[in-house]
């Protein structure tokens, strides 16, 4: 196997690895290592099935199932398992995966919960060529980088995440709007993440409706503002330019990611597995 790092900070690509097979104990603990230090691992031109995915994120962790999409869909039915991220929809009009043409804007996934899924992994099946890139930026760096008035002014400190919205923006089933982010329902936790390695990460989730617990609001929206404008500085992400065939897996608590909005009469297309927790 041929590890190449992708960007200064962030990403490696994995050459010489079919994932349409079982992998040995070596290549498994090769990969995992790469994906310690590299947070973001992608492997090119894979031709596999739903069964091959789970088979490949079952040696990383524990599955996550998707959590509550805005429809109350079970994209495939017979993968509960595997979300669908796509602007598809059936000939009624029925969306047939989550997130649309939009843009989703930076986060981590599904950190409004008590117990975030540690990591997420796509499979592109169908691509509008050139658009929809998404990107990642590595917490680990931007924590390190932070000034220090900046690591005084978080250290111990609480944020809510809300999970009243997702990455798109939309409700989600079940929530209603609040307007004050004081009020965002949502879990609570550190603005620091550590991890099992003892690393230290910025931990933010997401923009909108957040709040440092503790704060008047204005100074908090101030903080989360300068958080955010560091967290996404360009000296630490990379993104993808999307293939058919591409795997990508990322540390969903050390990485936040975007996506950028694509033409809509294009099919875009990706199953996607999510890990609760990640095996020592
Ligand atoms: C996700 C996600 C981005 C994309 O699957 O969690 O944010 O590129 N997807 O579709
Ligand atoms: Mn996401």
């Amino acid at each position: 196997m041929e590890i190449t790092q992708l960007s200064p900070n962030i990403g490696a690509n994995i050459d010489g690895i079919d994932l349409g097979k079982p992998l040995s104990p070596e290549i498994i603990q090769n990969i995992k290592e790469a994906w310690d230090e590299h947070l973001v691992i992608r492997f090119r031109n894979q031709s596999i099935n739903d069964d091959d995915l789970l088979r490949f994120s079952k040696y990383f962790g524990e599955l996550d199932p998707p959590g509550p999409n805005p429809y109350g869909i079970t994209f495939l039915p017979e993968y509960p398992e595997i979300n669908v991220i796509s602007n598809v929809k059936a000939a009624d009009g029925t969306p047939m995966g989550n997130l649309g043409d939009g843009e989703a804007v930076w986060h981590a996934d599904m950190t409004y919960i008590e117990k975030p899924p540690e990591a997420g992994i796509l499979h592109a099946l169908e691509i509008p060529v050139g658009q929809g890139h998404t990107y990642f930026a590595n917490m680990i760096k931007a924590y390190d980088a932070l000034p220090n008035e900046l690591k005084e002014a978080i250290e111990g400190k609480i944020l809510i995440h809300d999970a009243a919205h997702n990455s798109a923006g939309m409700l989600r089933k079940g929530y209603s709007e609040v307007t004050d982010p004081r009020d965002t329902p949502g879990a609570r936790h550190p603005l620091v993440w550590t991890n099992q390695n003892g690393r230290k990460a910025l931990f933010l989730g997401r923009r909108p409706h957040a709040y440092i617990l503790g704060l008047p609001l204005s100074e908090s929206e101030l903080l989360l503002d300068k958080l955010w404008s560091h967290a996404t500085n360009s000296a630490w992400t990379w993104f993808n330019e999307w293939q058919v065939g591409d795997v990508l897996m990322w540390q969903n608590l050390l990485v936040l990611h975007r996506r950028d909005a694509f033409d809509g009469s294009i099919r875009r297309v990706m199953h996607r597995t999510q890990l609760k927790s990640l095996a020592a």
